[in-house]
């Protein structure tokens, strides 16, 4: 049996990943696909430090929120009920919202980029992506969709820590080069044009 693929999708807050996520799941099941899908932060109780830390209810430090996401992220991996890395094994796709590379792009402007970096990647229990589609929006438009969606905001969701992550992560994209499949999809057009790029760039990763 072959190993199911490990899709992840990142972009700035507000860039429409739910949706997209929503559309291309839809489209894996329609094809008689089966699928896991699950988000970072999780919903475990390492999960729940993290979001605490990021409404500002418990006040971390760029370092002290690397190493929470990272242990948060091996437990996603190899937990034996719902983990990762066990629907791989068995065959099954998993779409994550969200993944290592929001650790580099987000901790990575205040702590030491190489260091997020080596302790993800170097990380044996942490499955590396087949695939990573990063929807990119202007951080304006991500802005908008905050606004219009929230009434209380994270750590991170101001406009001037919003172009300093977009940044990074394109910094970090370079860095990577052909190490990891990234994918940039220009996500400022409809939402059907933007579904469409991804389903495509979905079934060549089926090709491979
Ligand atoms: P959340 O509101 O749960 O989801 P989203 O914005 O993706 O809909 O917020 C998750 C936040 O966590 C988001 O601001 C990015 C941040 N984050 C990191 O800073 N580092 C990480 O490693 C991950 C996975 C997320």
């Amino acid at each position: 049996m072959s190993k199911g693929k490990l899709i992840v999708f990142e972009g700035l807050d507000g860039s429409g990943k739910g949706t997209q996520i929503r559309l291309l799941a839809e489209y894996i099941r329609a094809q008689g696909g089966q699928l896991y899908e699950t988000a970072e932060p999780t919903q475990s109780s390492t999960g729940g430090i993290v979001r605490d830390a990021l409404g500002g209810l418990m006040p971390r430090t760029a370092c002290e929120l690397s190493a929470m996401f990272l242990a948060d992220r091996i437990f996603h991996n190899v937990n034996k009920q719902n983990g990762i890395r066990r629907y791989l094994d068995e065959g099954i796709d998993v779409i994550c919202d969200r993944y290592y590379y929001s650790s580099f792009a987000y901790q990575g402007i205040d702590a030491d980029l190489e260091w997020v970096m080596h302790m993800n990647l170097d990380c044996e229990e942490i499955a590396k992506p087949d695939l990573c589609i990063f929807l990119d929006v202007g951080t304006e438009q991500c802005n908008e969709r905050i606004e219009s969606g929230r009434l209380s905001r994270e750590i991170y969701e101001n406009l001037d820590a919003q172009e300093r992550i977009r940044r990074r992560f394109f910094e970090v994209f370079d860095k990577l080069g052909d190490k990891e499949n990234i994918r940039v999809v220009d996500a400022s057009r409809t939402v059907e044009e933007i579904s469409a790029d991804i389903i495509k760039i979905y079934n060549e990763l089926g090709e491979k």
